[in-house]
């Protein structure tokens, strides 16, 4: 195998270049330690050296961090400590070289990338749309743990805490103006030339390198104002990553380099070997999979091209879906309706648009766009050259195979179609198109402009090439698809049902509304369950359990007396300041009592959607697991932090007690 570092060495100065290979991006690997550490060798035994350079070889990125597949499979506070030796050992090593060392940084230098940087003498960076400088890891359930919770703060003083409790990633000229970067040079300047002539006036002594003194004497009061922050942040849940980067500051400012340094090391032990991490590293792969939906189509695939899209209803739905397909692809859009839908569905749109384009989310404006929509009540002939049809009409089938009927007189015979329908099997449309072959479900989450997921529901009948189509209209979209088969309520509702009816069961059985939804909300999830339930239409709820031939006896009792929802009806479980109104409680089917501890609803519910998960994983409806989990954290608003529920049933041990067995 080749060697990630190469030195050559230039008029006494060691040029090292390093390249992962076979990777897109550097990430600190055991090969690229390994490698790290012979080059050490190399360079002791070079004598005449009078300064080190270090460049990437690769043509956007520095180095992108530490491996989170190494991070991820650790078990052990002793595999941390060796993981953690790794870097230290190779930033000490490079310390005692006791030569003057530059990081030469174009693209991507994060997290430990950014680590091996601050342990250099001095940095400089060029311009450029990839270079982005910073310590991420807290996105990813972890904190900075070689070193970057220490360097950083005492190279730029406070400005540090907040980058590293948000993981902020700078623009290079960002950096430089926050005394990170010590030169900046500009994106067509040669970073290789710009670092020799820089190294030069270090070894020289004229380079004016700015190392202040920062005074820490309010630290204690700025780190609590960055804790409540982060508490404001994640809704009060004092999650281990954001809070140990906090203590690790906190204390390690107090103390010398080398002290600060081993309290960092103490508490990275301790996030490493919190769930959270794990749960976190999940959720940043099952994204990783799902960013880029083309790379989820057959390989080889080469999809239709999609120049005309239609939308049937303008109602809730239809709107959103109108509002993704003009501002992405912006291709022409034919919405069919009922004439007085028309125009409300269209004000609806620019209002949309108008705020997106103060907030400049558009690249267009908003006229260009608003143009590109055609409203018809007829399928008359701006349907004979569409290649896309989104159907979101009333959620009846009866409407629903009558407009498929009409559309297909239409519509050309290759023109993809897929139902928007919520709780009807696509089964029960396909026999009604021609070509149904053609036909798949795509099934939105409301509102559909902000939520990224849609779920891509593979028919009897719908060819690969379809589904294939699907995830090419996702991606055009620029949603996240997962893919399923035909199923009652597909993935994320068919795991949520669930979880509601245990909810209802709980509250009948004399836990208070309150609790049941702080349990909820204090485990991560955006919104508690009845609240959920009222926001989304009591009645909905109501109906879809019908629809499994579930009565909901407490759902049927609240609605039967016109309470559909505080938004909807005015009235519903909550009142508008938030408090449970205290005119539902009679409403609720008492069965008899049995009072439960927050920790004991958190794990029923997540016990209630994993064995749907498994359920669905054993009928085949989803082949991979992690779609299951994709499907909650970006439909439902899982918590990151525990990387969905399978993932989450994994790390707790509720797989092992319940099915003998891991998911992942
Ligand atoms: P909606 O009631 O807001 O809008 C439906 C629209 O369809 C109305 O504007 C209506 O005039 C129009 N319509 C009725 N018959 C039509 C026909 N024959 N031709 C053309 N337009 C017709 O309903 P919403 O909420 O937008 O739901 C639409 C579909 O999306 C349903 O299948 C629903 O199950 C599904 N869905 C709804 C979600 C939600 O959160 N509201 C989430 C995901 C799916």
């Amino acid at each position: 195998m080749s060697k990630v570092f190469q030195l050559r060495v230039e008029d006494g100065i060691g040029v090292v270049t390093f390249d992962v290979a076979g990777d897109a991006m550097n990430t600190w690997t055991e090969a690229a330690f390994a490698s790290f550490d012979e080059l050490m060798g190399e360079l002791e035994k070079e004598k005449t050296l009078k300064g080190i350079i270090f460049i990437s070889g690769k043509p956007d990125n520095f180095f992108a961090g530490a491996n989170l597949k190494m991070i991820a499979d650790i078990e052990t506070p002793s595999e941390v400590r060796g993981v953690l030796e790794l870097f230290h050992g190779a930033f000490r090593k490079l310390k005692n070289l006791n030569l003057p060392i530059l990081a030469a940084i174009h693209g991507h230098c994060l997290g430990g990338g950014l680590e091996f940087a601050l342990a250099c003498t001095a940095r400089i960076a060029k311009e450029g749309k990839t270079t982005l400088i910073g310590l991420p890891e807290c996105n990813v359930g972890l904190f900075p743990g070689g070193g970057g919770t220490q360097r950083l703060p005492r190279l730029i003083g406070y400005p540090a805490i907040e980058l590293i409790l948000k993981g902020t990633m700078l623009p290079a000229a960002k950096a430089f103006e926050l005394g990170i970067v010590d030169r900046l040079i500009p994106g067509d300047a040669d970073l290789l030339g710009s670092a020799k002539a820089f190294i030069g006036e270090m070894i020289a002594g004229t380079a004016e390198l700015k190392r202040t003194e920062h005074d820490f004497s309010k630290l204690d009061e700025i780190a609590e104002m960055a804790r409540q922050g982060v508490l404001k942040a994640t809704r009060g849940r004092a999650l281990p990553a954001p809070m140990l980067a906090l203590k690790s500051i906190q204390e390690g400012l107090k103390v010398s380099l080398a002290e600060g340094l081993e309290i960092e090391k103490a508490n990275f032990v301790e996030v490493v070997m919190a769930k959270e991490s794990k749960g976190s590293i999940n959720t940043f792969f099952i994204k990783t999979l799902t960013d880029k939906p083309k790379a989820m189509m057959t390989k080889g695939f080469v999809p239709k091209p999609l120049k005309k899209a239609a939308v049937l209803g303008f109602g809730t739905m239809g709107r959103g879906i109108v509002i993704d397909i003009i501002r992405n692809m912006q291709v022409p859009v034919v919405v069919k309706d009922i004439p007085e839908a028309l125009e409300p569905g269209k004000a609806f749109v620019r209002k949309i648009l108008d705020g997106m384009a103060e907030k400049k989310r558009l690249k267009g404006t908003v006229d260009d766009y608003m143009k590109l929509i055609t409203t018809t009540t007829e399928y008359g002939t701006e349907f004979k050259d569409v290649d896309i049809v989104v159907e979101a009409v009333f959620e009846d089938l009866k409407i629903k195979q009558q407009v498929y009927q009409e559309l297909c007189r239409v519509i050309p015979g290759d023109c993809l179609v897929a139902s928007n329908t919520s709780s009807l099997s696509i089964k029960s449309m396909a026999g009604l198109l021609t070509n149904p072959e053609r036909f798949g479900g795509l099934h939105f989450f409301s509102p559909v402009w902000l939520m990224q997921l849609v779920e891509v529901i593979r028919g009897d009948q719908t060819s690969q090439e379809t589904v294939d189509n699907l995830l090419n209209f996702a991606a055009a979209i620029k949603k996240r698809p997962i893919v399923c088969r035909d199923n009652a309520g597909f993935v994320v509702n068919a795991l949520l049902f669930p979880m509601l009816l245990e909810t209802f069961k709980y509250i009948e059985e004399g836990n208070a509304i309150e609790k049941v939804d702080q349990a909820m909300t204090s485990f991560g999830m955006p919104v508690g369950p009845i609240r959920l339930t009222d926001e989304v239409g009591i009645d909905v709820v109501y109906k879809i359990f019908k629809g499994m031939e579930i009565r909901q006896e407490t759902l049927y009792g609240v609605v039967e007396a016109g309470r559909m929802g505080l938004k909807k009806s005015g009235k519903g479980f909550f009142l508008k300041d938030g408090s449970v109104d205290p005119e539902v409680l009679p409403l609720i089917a008492k069965k008899g009592v049995k009072e439960l501890t927050m920790e004991q609803i958190q794990e029923g519910l997540l016990e209630a959607m994993v064995k749907t998960g498994k359920d669905l994983l054993d009928r085949k409806i989803v082949e991979d697991v992690r779609m299951i989990d994709v499907g909650m954290v970006w439909g439902v608003g899982f918590p990151t932090d525990k990387g969905g529920p399978m993932k989450w049933a994994d790390l707790t041990g509720m797989s092992q007690r319940l099915f003998g067995k891991n998911f992942y």
